[in-house]
């Protein structure tokens, strides 16, 4: 009873395994099914956690009616254009997705929808200095890659966006009010204890 128990346990984890984390799906080997775009009123070149970009998506209808049947989830990610990938090998694309490391923001996940589909989002503010585009994977109820889109070519040139990394300034403000919090408290500490010590000179006398 127990051997049979271990083994219909190793063969479920074998059987799960094959179904969702050890499947090896590669970016090549999925169908561009989406239609994805993504435009800002600030142009191509964006400041990180202030600007705002809209993407739209949506199944591409000159697929056989029924492609999408499988699809249950899609995901929007921030990709990093070839230019920003150059010497970064923790950038590089990879065609087994799970090692790919072109698509490391996950801008939202949400339910698949065939149409009329857009989401505002602005900018994270840990978003480095890159220039990057949009890509959106399908996904089955397996959590498997079916398919995907993206809003510029194949080579990944066309329609890129540059993002401005929160500068140095910021960082300046947020060092200084820290610094001047500490201060604060410090000199709040120091005020208390030379009341104390005047009270106590005055108690004395
Ligand atoms: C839709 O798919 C067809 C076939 O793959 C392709 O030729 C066409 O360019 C796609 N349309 C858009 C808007 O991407
Ligand atoms: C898309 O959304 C708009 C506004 O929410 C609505 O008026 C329109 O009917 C929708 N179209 C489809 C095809 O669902």
């Amino acid at each position: 009873m127990d051997q049979f128990h271990a083994m219909f346990a190793v063969g479920y984890l074998m059987l799960s395994c094959f179904a969702a984390t050890c499947y090896g799906v590669t970016f090549s080997s999925l169908h561009k099914t989406l239609i994805v775009s993504a435009s800002s009123p600030q142009g191509h070149v964006l400041k990180a956690g202030e600007d705002e970009l809209t993407i739209k998506w949506e199944v591409n209808q000159t697929f056989p009616p029924g492609t999408d049947s499988t699809y249950k989830t899609v995901k929007l990610k921030l990709c990093y254009a070839p230019e920003s990938q150059k010497d970064r090998p923790w950038r590089k694309t990879v065609d087994d997705l799970k090692k790919d490391k072109t698509c490391q923001h996950t801008i939202i996940a949400r339910p698949y929808t065939p149409s009329n589909n857009s989401f505002i989002w602005t900018v994270d503010r840990d978003i480095p200095s890159a220039m990057f585009f949009v890509r959106a994977y399908v996904y089955d109820g397996q959590g498997v890659a079916v398919g995907y889109g993206q809003n510029t070519d194949r080579s990944k040139t066309a329609d890129l966006f540059t993002v401005h990394a929160i500068t140095g300034r910021h960082v300046t403000i947020d060092v200084a009010s820290v610094c001047f919090s500490v201060f604060s408290v410090g000199s709040l500490v120091g005020f208390f204890y030379m009341e104390r010590r005047k009270g106590k000179v005055s108690l004395v006398k």
